[in-house]
């Protein structure tokens, strides 16, 4: 599918129409974007006794960010944690929205893999009887991906790097239909060109369909329409009664996806856009690449769908701080050093859990951000943790043996923290200018017009904010085509 021929209408209703048959079948209703993006008005109720975790069709209707602590109930308020200045080191306040209130995968990245999918289902571009759906990632993704192929009962294919995490694996071997798709690719999170070259193989079946979150733009609707919205209900949430401002969003970039929200945040607040990458792999910052353990983030391109030319700050955050953090705030060492040392309440650092690597990168990066644009107490900063600890437990684990030889203790403790967090200078922060911007989106030609063939007429329109603007027209659009298939299915309001 060419990623700029987005589906406005039925394209193929003899598949469209095994798609109704198939979700009458198994009794599935499809949420729609405006539905995700305020599931409590909408209200998208599922029976408490459904587990958040099973690969049951009344998961989908949590793949939405207002998941109470339980992950059963709804929430208003999506949840999000306040870091403290004792933390921090800044008065500027930082709100950490987690992603592991979502269904299934414990990661918001379910969110733009359904996404993705209900626009080709509803359209007829994807047959669930026959089509595998190919999802390359870095781990999270494929997993969303494998998940919701599952729901809706068509083979889902994870493609990932061999590098990953032990407990994406994990997760994968227990989710899919046959090993056999699970394939791992050469390297770790920086090479996603070695995914590329997989899928490239894996297309030239006709029944495989590629689904590049990458190149996907339904990945940057549903990011702008659903994560935005939700971001702007936690600032609202914590600013109500105070003069408080929303100077900025940080977002780490994998696909760039989540940054999309961003778009959303400037447009009603005036929020700041803050791109966060790994120094070892400075693509971004310094044209740069390398390898590094910040898992989800930082792949040596720019991915189609990212809006360059609307950010305006980078920050390069060290694997070796996000990683030493992570045992630091998940060890009981760690745990008693923050408690005792600094202060912080034991609900916090229970809740630090919910952090997984990336999520500690946006932190530093927060905090970086906020030195270098001396933001006070009444500037609020809004980020996400994409993922929780409990995907890292072997990464720490190998943390724990390479830095601390084995032993951390309240001294090691101390040391990570005084280093890694109270110690953030504002090494590796751009302010972007246009020219800036500007190379940062030229970088992008290489991956997309001259190794992907993508018209570079279609690459140059994302120069302009209008073109970014309109996809969000589609959101009524594709929302009519699943109401459509619902009552169709049977299984409409
Ligand atoms: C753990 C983690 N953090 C961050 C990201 C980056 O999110 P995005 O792809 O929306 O930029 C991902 C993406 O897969 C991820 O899995």
């Amino acid at each position: 599918m060419n990623p700029f021929q987005l589906p406005a209408s039925i394209i193929d209703h003899t598949v469209r129409d095994r798609t109704v048959r198939r979700l009458r079948e198994a009794g599935v209703r499809l949420p729609t974007f405006m539905e995700m993006a305020d599931p409590v008005a909408a209200s998208l109720v599922v029976e408490q006794t459904v587990d958040p975790d099973s690969p049951d069709p009344a998961n989908l209707r949590r793949v939405h960010w207002h998941n109470a602590a339980d992950r059963r109930h709804l929430t208003e308020t999506p949840g999000y944690l306040e870091l403290p200045s004792a933390l921090t080191g800044v008065p500027a306040r930082i709100l950490v929205v987690l992603g592991e209130r979502f269904p299934m995968i414990g990661a918001h990245k379910v969110l733009p893999a359904y996404a993705c999918l209900v626009v080709r289902l509803v359209s007829g571009l994807f047959d669930p009887a026959r089509d595998k759906a190919v999802w390359p990632s870095t781990g999270n993704y494929c997993r969303g991906g494998v998940a919701i192929s599952r729901i809706l009962g068509c083979r889902g294919i994870a493609v990932l790097p061999e590098g990953m995490s032990a407990e994406r694996f994990d997760w994968l071997a227990r989710w899919v239909a046959d090993p056999a798709d699970v394939i791992r690719t050469p390297g770790s999170e920086s090479n996603v060109k070695e995914i590329y070259d997989t899928c490239a193989e894996l297309a030239r079946h006709p029944d495989n369909d590629v689904i590049n979150q990458f190149s996907e733009f339904p990945n940057y609707v549903v990011h702008r329409i659903c994560t935005g919205r939700a971001l702007a209900k936690v600032f609202e949430h914590a600013g109500r009664g105070s003069s408080a401002r929303l100077a900025a969003f940080v977002s780490s970039t994998g696909s760039a996806g989540t940054l999309a929200a961003g778009d959303h945040l400037k447009a009603t607040y005036g929020a700041r856009i803050v791109a966060v990458e790994p120094v070892g792999c400075p693509t971004m910052l310094y044209n740069g690449y390398g390898v590094h353990n910040i898992q989800g983030i930082g792949d040596k391109h720019i991915p189609l769908i990212q809006n360059v030319m609307n950010s305006d700050m980078v920050v390069g955050v060290s694997d070796l701080s996000t990683d030493t953090v992570n045992v630091l705030f998940n060890t009981p060492e760690g745990r008693a050093f923050l408690a005792e040392r600094k202060g912080l309440s034991d609900e916090l650092i229970g809740a630090l859990g919910s952090v997984g690597i990336s999520g500690i990168a946006n932190i530093l990066a927060a905090i970086k951000a906020a030195k270098r644009l001396d933001l006070t107490q009444d500037d609020v900063i809004v980020t996400v943790a994409t993922d929780g600890a409990a995907m890292y437990g072997s990464e720490r684990d190998k943390a724990l043996a390479r830095d601390f030889g084995n032993r951390f203790d309240q001294v090691a403790a101390a040391e990570v923290f005084g280093r890694a967090l109270a110690g953030v200078g504002e090494d590796h922060v751009l302010e972007l200018g246009h020219r800036d911007r500007q190379r940062i989106f030229n970088l992008g030609y290489f991956t997309w017009v001259e190794q992907q063939g993508i018209p570079l007429a279609d690459f140059d329109q994302r120069r302009q904010q209008r073109f970014w603007d309109e996809l969000c027209a589609l959101v009524p659009v594709w929302d009519e085509l699943i109401e459509s298939v619902n009552r169709d299915a049977g299984t409409g309001r």
